[in-house]
């Protein structure tokens, strides 16, 4: 018998005692959260700057998307695609809309919707644009991070990824990051080229910002060799970086374009694919689904999640106090002796911790941040990620601000 109230430490035990091991999380047990805070089972309130790995743009529970999702859940669940639904075909009218596409493929997860569009790039290929059975072939990023599927880590650069989950699934060429002339060759060598997959900015990887250009030209080239841009706008899309979309700062419409997380304000699982017709009327019925994916109640909390964005102008936010924080966050980094530089866009943002020294100093700076209240997460051994919520006020930047520089150095 699990007793009514368990203790903290009792409650971590649980996890480490049952759960398998797949992640290191920070000791902070938490009960409830409400906008851009989160609340232990002690009582203790932090500022969440992780938004769960940025799926809580809206804010947590955010009070009309929870309302839709109660309602919803209380009225209707699930019907498979097996059948239609009232809420599906409106939110599909809806998303296609809101983000400029013919028509959308509902999934949950990021890394199924990353699976999807792998799939329809790869249909798209041999039914239109003509390439040789099984020669497809679809150009990839250093350093990216799509998901964990055995087909998403077959392309992955980094070991903990993939080390012994092959054998890998071919038809993948990884090039570096930020470097289109990379992708112009690949061109070059191979013109069994179906697509490009890159992240705007790679989240995971650490936060790393492309250069300038980089995804309009890479984008070109697509256009040049007839070959699908695909974005993969999992973490950077939905307002996030101070935009709806990463790609809108160079105004790049990509092919295919992969939402998830802030889909639902991250109160349930909901993922999309978006492209033209040409690229999704290659799927035909019984060609790919999912149970849950398109269910009612996660077709009317994406449309309640998507209003928030718009309604409570988040995009806008993002850039302003993106800029705040960079700039108060450079300055210090001028100067400290931990920090190196800032970087990043929105509300996505990196902390480059100097760990020469001491090699866990990025997990103890994020030890003592959630000491005094506010929770982030380091990425790679010396990278901290910042990325609240982004219904952050000015004055509750500016306090956290203080409470990094100051945690920091010390
Ligand atoms: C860019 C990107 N793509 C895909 C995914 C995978 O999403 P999920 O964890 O929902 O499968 C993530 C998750 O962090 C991501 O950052």
């Amino acid at each position: 018998m699990i007793p009514q109230k368990l203790s903290a430490s009792e409650l971590m035990e649980l996890e480490n005692r049952y759960g398998a091991h797949n992640y290191h999380s920070l000791p902070a047990v938490l009960e409830s959260g409400r906008g851009v805070f989160l609340t232990d089972v002690d009582g203790k309130r932090y500022y969440d700057f992780l938004s769960s790995y940025s799926a809580v743009n809206q804010g947590h529970c955010h009070p009309k998307i929870i309302k839709t999702m109660v309602e919803q859940a209380q009225k209707l669940t699930l019907t498979s695609r097996a059948f239609y639904n009232d809420k599906l075909g409106v939110y599909e009218k809806f998303v296609t809309e809101y983000f400029g596409y013919d028509k959308v493929l509902p999934m949950n997860t990021g890394a199924e919707a990353v699976e999807t569009a792998l799939k329809l790039c790869r249909k798209w290929a041999y039914e239109v644009k003509g390439i040789a059975r099984n020669e497809a072939k679809i150009v990839v990023c250093e350093g990216n991070f799509h998901g964990r599927t055995t087909t998403i880590v077959s392309f992955s650069i980094d070991p903990d990824a993939y080390n012994n989950y092959g054998p890998f699934t071919p038809g993948f060429i990884v090039i570096p990051y930020n470097d289109s002339a990379a992708l112009e060759k690949a061109f070059a060598e191979n013109e069994n080229i179906a697509g490009f997959l890159v992240e705007p900015i790679q989240g995971e990887a650490g936060v790393y910002v492309p250069d300038d250009g980089y995804l309009k030209r890479c984008y070109e080239l697509c256009r040049q060799h007839n070959a699908l841009f695909i974005a993969d706008e999992v973490q950077t899309g939905i307002a996030r970086t101070g935009r709806l979309l990463a790609c809108d700062y160079e105004d790049v419409h990509p092919d295919i374009l992969i939402l998830g997380k802030a889909l639902s304000g991250g109160v349930y699982p909901v993922s999309a694919v978006l492209s033209r017709n040409e690229v999704m009327d290659c799927v035909k019925p019984g060609q790919h689904g999912s149970t849950f994916g398109g269910n009612p109640v996660a077709a009317a909390v994406a449309v309640s999640a998507l209003e928030v964005v718009r309604d409570e102008k988040l995009a806008d936010n993002a850039f302003r106090l993106g800029q705040i924080f960079r700039n108060r966050l450079g300055e210090f980094c001028k100067t400290s002796k931990t920090a190196s530089f800032v970087r990043g866009k929105g509300l996505l943002n990196a902390v480059v911790i100097n760990n020469s020294e001491q090699k866990d100093l990025a997990w103890e700076v994020c030890l003592k941040l959630a000491e005094n209240g506010l929770l982030a997460k380091p990425t790679h051994t010396n990278i901290i990620r910042f990325a609240p919520p982004l219904v952050i006020t000015e004055a509750q930047l500016n306090e956290c601000i203080d409470l990094i520089i100051r945690i920091i150095d010390n």
